[in-house]
């Protein structure tokens, strides 16, 4: 454990109590770092934290609704008073839809996965940016799709909020550079989680026989990747583990 690379840096990463969120929070602790890991379920989250410490890494949880403004803004609070800032913020949290013409589709859920998916990072970002100043800089790391940048049917919903998602990487990177903090999306192409298991939609990346199926893990080496570029760095910038644009 403590391979160095990011030690004494201050990393947030929402979406971890599973899935790709879960691995890049052991990636990160396990190259150095102090992770705050951030998601709803404080049970998990627990469990991310005592797996991490339990190696002997440092690690804090945070329970929070990304979806809810207020309580994003509480979280970032208490971690300034607590951490005075962060250095890297991996945006992670996401939900999947479910296969469904938007004909037919729930307002109520394609709502939540744009709100989730799109609004989520937009809140952490916004309540990022202060604690990203106060160390000199660093770097978003946003976790996108390649459905955000080609699209599916029946993944309206979702689709759309990646696609929204991609160009808050672009806009945020201009707007921040000047602070020196980078903004780049993360696309990890299909990766075996609780989002996508079972793969429902025959036509999906799953499906695809040369695509790469990962498994959480596979994604942390881009991850501290984007994490790790010196300054100047690249910024506005997508990266992609996929094998296929579509
Ligand atoms: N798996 C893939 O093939 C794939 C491909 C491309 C992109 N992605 C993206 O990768 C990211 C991680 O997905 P995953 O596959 O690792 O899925 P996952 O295993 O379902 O994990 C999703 C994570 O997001 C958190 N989350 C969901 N809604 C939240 C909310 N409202 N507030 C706070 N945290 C929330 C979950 O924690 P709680 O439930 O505890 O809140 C969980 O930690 C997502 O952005 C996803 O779109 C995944």
């Amino acid at each position: 454990m403590l391979s160095g690379r990011l030690n004494s840096k201050l990393v947030l990463v929402t979406g971890a109590s599973r899935g790709i969120g879960r691995a890049i929070a052991y990636g990160c602790a396990d190259a150095g770092a102090t992770v705050l890991c951030v998601a709803r379920s404080a049970r998990d989250l627990a469990q991310t934290v005592a797996d991490i410490t339990s190696a002997g890494g440092r690690a804090a949880a945070y329970a929070c609704d990304v979806t809810d403004v207020v309580r994003v803004s509480a979280v970032f609070s208490q971690v300034r008073a607590e951490y005075g800032g962060v250095d890297i913020a991996m945006l992670n949290a996401g939900v999947g839809d479910e296969p469904t013409e938007l004909e037919a589709s729930d307002p109520q859920r394609w709502t939540e996965v744009v709100a989730t998916n799109l609004f989520g990072a937009y809140y952490c970002a916004r309540a990022a940016i202060p604690l990203l100043k106060m160390r000199g800089g660093g770097r978003i790391v946003m976790v996108g799709s390649g459905l955000g940048h080609h699209g599916h049917v029946k993944h309206s919903a979702y689709s759309v909020s990646k696609a929204g998602l991609w160009m808050l990487v672009r806009v945020l990177a201009d707007e921040v550079a000047q602070h020196h903090i980078s903004v780049n999306e993360l696309i990890p192409g299909p990766v075996l989680t609780h989002m996508t298991r079972p793969a429902t939609d025959p036509s999906s990346v799953f499906s695809i026989e040369s695509e790469w199926v990962k498994q959480p893990e596979d994604v942390v080496p881009l991850a501290l990747f984007l994490a790790t570029q010196p300054e100047p760095g690249p910024t506005g910038q997508s990266f992609s583990l996929m094998r296929r644009t579509r």
